[in-house]
């Protein structure tokens, strides 16, 4: 029998409490409790890297994580982000770059994209094709990826 467990996590800045069965993934939980669907699922076991999401920091795949696990913990989407102006540099480039055609990767991109950049000012196209190898793209060839947040690096 599956066991609900209550939890409070801080999501995008606000403080959010729910009971929640203890096998509930992240991802699902940020998706379909909180209708917060721009952390896509792919893979779903830890591939794909379209589950990204940021709890207290780090950067981390929603669907390798259980929502009980986050009690307590900051948890930041590709909405709370977006909102924060934090992915704004790297949206506008990946748009004028066309580093997206279907977009599903996109998400989890923009937030590994986003992670780099804000550790290390002047990322080598070496360490962003290295620091985005865990995020699959289907469809771009990863060139215009990487060419984007090249661009957001170099406009520093
Ligand atoms: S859905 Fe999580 S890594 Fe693919
Ligand atoms: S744009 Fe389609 S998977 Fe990346």
């Amino acid at each position: 029998m599956d066991q609900d467990l209550e939890i409070t996590l801080m999501v995008n800045g606000t403080p959010v409490t729910r009971r929640v069965a203890a096998r509930t993934h992240l991802v699902d939980f940020l998706r379909e409790e909180l209708g917060l669907t721009g952390s896509h699922v792919g893979c779903e076991h830890g591939v794909c890297g379209a589950c990204t999401v940021r709890v207290d920091g780090d950067i981390v795949r929603g669907c390798l994580m259980l929502a009980v696990q986050a009690d307590g913990a900051k948890v930041e989407t590709v909405e709370g982000l977006s909102d924060s102006k934090a992915l704004a540099a790297l949206q506008k480039a990946f748009h004028e770059k066309n580093a997206l055609q279907c977009g599903f990767c996109t998400p989890g991109m923009l937030m590994a994209a986003q992670d780099l950049v804000s550790r290390k000012s002047r990322p080598t196209r070496e360490e962003i094709r290295a620091h985005i190898s865990g995020n699959y793209c289907r469809c771009t060839g990863y060139q215009a990826i990487v060419d984007a947040i090249e661009a957001v690096v170099n406009a520093r």
